[in-house]
């Protein structure tokens, strides 16, 4: 059982667990492939959206989900970051999810290390390519406990686009284990901006464990502030907050 509260703009979904947080999600993605076969869809790196990923990897093995009219886009890559670095995520999504479905197209942005005015060229070809497609149907987030959606950092501007960014500095400690110490995680991405994940059709965010109840609990009660990127969420008319018991234990109202 999960619980629900929306006003006209934004829906939370509270679920006791993990995977009960996850198959909904998972169930949404997969009906809207099935919906329109050529959908686009807007993809999360980290742990949050690991079960979602497993859960799609399964409809397409036992219930033949088709993916192959399906573009992706992800969000964001470090920077510097070798494409098929173990630390890139490019990798990530090709060991989750991409080497376990049959997706027709996906992209992640390129971290590769070139001069600013080539990677401002790719940041504009990023937006193009999202443009060609179609534009993002569906947007599937996490949040980080800055505060940022993709590796938009406190700050971001509401109608920011594909650029590189410098990451705060809790970003950088809390991917540090994954990285074998902080001092090996770049200081540097290039993510989506505030703007083009607002332009997503509808958009998902998920979070789950108490790590990041504060932070959901500032993104959703407190004040809407280029201060608290997850915040800028609320001004878009098809956004779903998916939340466990942990995720949600900040919440008041
Ligand atoms: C990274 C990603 C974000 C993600 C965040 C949270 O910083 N760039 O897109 O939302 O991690 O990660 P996790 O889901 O592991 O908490």
């Amino acid at each position: 059982m999960s619980s629900s509260l929306s006003n006209n703009r934004t829906a939370v979904n509270i679920a006791p667990d993990y995977a009960a947080l996850c198959a909904p999600i998972a169930a949404r993605i997969a009906d809207l492939a099935r919906a329109k076969p050529d959908c686009v869809l807007g993809l999360a790196t980290g742990s949050s959206p690991l079960g979602v990923y497993n859960l799609l990897a399964r409809h397409h093995a036992e219930s033949s989900l088709d993916f192959s009219r399906v573009t992706c886009f992800n969000l964001d890559e470090y920077y510097p970051m070798a494409w098929d670095s173990p630390h890139s995520y490019h990798e990530f999504m090709r060991e989750n999810l991409f080497s376990r479905i049959n997706c027709g197209h996906w992209h992640v942005p390129d971290g590769a290390s070139r001069s600013a005015e080539v990677i401002a060229e790719s940041c504009r070809a990023y937006e193009d390519s999202i443009r060609a497609a179609g534009g993002i149907d569906l947007q599937l987030l996490g949040i980080g406990r800055s505060g940022h959606i993709g590796f938009n950092e406190p700050g971001s501007a509401v109608d920011s686009r594909t650029r590189l960014v410098a990451l705060h500095p809790i970003t950088r400690e809390d991917a540090a284990p994954s990285f074998s110490g902080l001092s090996n995680v770049p200081t540097e991405a290039i993510t989506m901006g505030i703007g083009t994940i607002l332009e997503a059709r509808e958009i998902i965010l998920m979070a789950h464990g108490p790590s990041k109840a504060q932070i959901i609990a500032a993104a959703l009660e407190g004040p809407v502030t280029d201060q608290m990127p997850a915040s800028l969420l609320r001004g878009h008319k098809a956004v779903t907050w998916y939340l466990d018991a942990g995720a949600a234990e900040g919440l008041t109202k």
